[in-house]
Parts: C-alpha cells; structure tokens; sequence
C-alpha cells in the first residue's frame, strides 16, 4: 500500500524535518495545481490548449497556450492560501505580489510552470518546475521587492517537479533526500513510489543540443569530442546519447539512472550565460541533483552557492553523475 502525499509530509513531520504546517500545506498546494495541468495538459487538441497564444514573455520567447494556462493555474491555486507572500515565474515580467484581500505568508514560491514548450504540440514528456524559499523576515510589513527573491539556490526550504509523461510524477526535496509520487488518476492522488533516491556517480550517458556544438567554448567541444572518441579515447569507453529538450526529462532520467546534462554559454547570444534560467529552473533541479548524491556546477562554481543578481538571469549548467561533472569541471580549469 503506497503512502500519499499527504501521510509522507505528516511523517516528516513528526521526525522533524518538515518545517512548518505552512510548508506542508503549501506543498499539497502546488501538488494539486499540477494535477490541474496535468489533466489540462492530458486534454491537448480536445481541450484546445495546444498552440502558441499569440504573445512574447519576459524571455523573448513566443508563448505556448499550455505556459499562460499552467502560470495562472498555479497563481489562482496558491495565492489564497495565506502561505505566500509573493510568487514569481518564467511566464511573468516580474514578482507577483499577493493581492490585499488575501492574508500574506512566510514562503515565496518561483516556478516553471511549462518547461520544454517546444515539445507540447509535439505529446512529449513536459514538466512544471518548482522552488520555494522563506520570504525576509520583514516583507511581511511592507511591499514585496523582486530583491526579496534573489535569493542563493542553497537557501531553498523544498523543490521539485511534475513531469506529465507515460506516468504523472510528483519529484520532491525539502532538504532530507529525494521522493517521488506517482499520480493515481483514478483517485487523483499522489502515491509514494520511490524515496531515498541516488545518482550513480558514474555514467556513460551525456545529454547536450549537439546542433549548438559549432556555438561551444572549446572546454565543452574538447569534453564531448573526448566523449565521442569511445573505448579507444581518453574517456575509454562507449558513450550513448540524449537529448529531448525538456530539461524535467533529462533530469528526471539522470535521477534514475545516472547522467550528465549540459546546457553550457554559448556564442550564438554571448551576453547570456546560457538559456536556461537560474531562479526556477537551474536552482530546484540542482537542489533535487544534489540531494540525490549528484553535482551541479555552472563550470566550475556549484549552482546553489550562486548570489543571484536578477530575477530571470540566465546560466550554465552541468549537472547529473558526481564523478562526471568532476570530469567536466577538469576541461574548465
Ligand atoms: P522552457 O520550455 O520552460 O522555456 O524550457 C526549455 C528549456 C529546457 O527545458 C530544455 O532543456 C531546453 O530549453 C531545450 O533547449 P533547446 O530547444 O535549445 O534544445
Ligand atoms: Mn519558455
Ligand atoms: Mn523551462
Ligand atoms: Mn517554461
């Protein structure tokens, strides 16, 4: 008999891990808003929710239906609560502060609400990414600042993903190892399917857009052109290869079966560290990569140690098996 959600945080709970009532119902809170997308989501043509919405956001990126819809299922589901006091997101221009009619909270939660866009028109395997931290102490007497969230990936209290795939998975962290809930759809519950989750530290599996090798900085076309060599290389062995272009995907692959995933700087757009972003993207998968006896590095600085100096600031990421991002770190120095 599979534990739920709910029974696996009263259990932490009890052998104090968990932080506070707030934290726990704000959890479920954002467990059952990805229920919604997932059932959303699910629907795709029937539903009319596949398509782009006809906007840009923030990114400069073109809007897909499925972003705008999951950024304001996960708002319209959270901000009520009384657990928040100010949510942000890739889909936003900046913070969104609780409206006066709601009681303000202690947390702030960041999310993805749609990652891999690219691959909604397409049936496959997207995600919602999310990280909470603590708002200041302060912020509850006065206006929320976007400063309040710039806050460094090791300061986050929980973090996870949705991953709307074959199966509907639930990934969680609150900072005592990684779980993983499977969706019941028949009752609509998250059900515990793995807890104490480990990264081999070893992989032969690497995960990069190869279209953007010509873009590389040459550490990175050294460490896969190593990679590629095969047993009669420098890395002496067989590599396999990835790429689905959704990062939840490639995360979660490498969290079952080890892995390293490389979105690394490149020339095509110079003044970026990257593409993928570090307040709810590269900061949750690094807490979850790292509480799972993984690395994730932006080359050489660990992920999480990053003082973040604006809230869609992009960066570099290598993360996945420990002894391979230490291989990848040696191509930097
Ligand atoms: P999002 O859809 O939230 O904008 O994120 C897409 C990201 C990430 O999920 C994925 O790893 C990467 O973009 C894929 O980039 P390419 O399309 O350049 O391969
Ligand atoms: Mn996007
Ligand atoms: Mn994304
Ligand atoms: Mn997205």
């Amino acid at each position: 008999m599979h534990k739920t959600l709910s029974q696996y945080l009263v259990e932490q709970q009890r052998q104090g891990f968990l932080l506070s009532e707030d934290l726990k119902a704000l959890i479920e809170g954002i467990a059952r808003s990805c229920k919604s997308i997932a059932h959303v989501v699910a629907k795709g043509a029937l539903g009319g929710v596949l398509g782009n919405q006809g906007t840009d956001n923030v990114q400069g990126e073109a809007q897909k239906k499925m972003d705008v819809i999951s950024n304001n299922i996960l708002l319209q589901a959270n901000e009520w609560t009384g657990h928040l006091a100010g949510m942000a997101s890739e889909e936003m221009d900046t913070i969104y502060k609780i409206p006066n009619s709601y009681p303000k909270g202690k947390y702030l939660l960041l999310f993805d609400p749609l990652d891999g866009s690219s691959n909604i028109d397409v049936n496959v395997s997207i995600g919602t990414i999310f990280s909470i931290l603590k708002a200041p102490e302060d912020s509850l007497n006065r206006e929320l600042t976007e400063a309040d969230f710039l806050q460094a990936g090791s300061q986050q209290v929980a973090a996870g993903y949705a991953l709307y795939g074959p199966q509907t998975l639930l990934m969680l962290t609150i900072g005592h190892g990684v779980v993983c809930f499977t969706l019941d759809k028949d009752v609509g519950t998250w059900l515990l399917t793995q807890e104490n989750i480990q990264i081999p530290t070893e992989t032969k599996e690497f995960a990069i857009n190869m279209s953007n090798s010509r873009h590389w900085d040459t550490p990175v076309q050294n460490y896969i052109h190593d990679c590629l060599a095969g047993t009669t290389g420098p890395r002496g062995k067989d590599f396999n290869m990835r790429w689905v272009a959704s990062m939840v995907a490639e995360v979660h692959r490498i969290l079952q079966r080890g892995g390293i995933f490389l979105y690394p700087w490149d020339k095509r757009d110079p003044n970026k560290a990257g593409k993928l972003r570090l307040m709810y993207e590269a900061n949750p998968m690094s807490f979850l990569i790292e509480q799972a006896g993984g690395a994730s590095v932006d080359t050489v600085n660990r992920i999480l140690d990053i003082q973040p100096s604006q809230l869609h600031q992009r960066v570099s990421v290598i993360l996945g098996s420990k002894n391979e991002v230490e291989t990848v770190k040696q191509y930097f120095v």
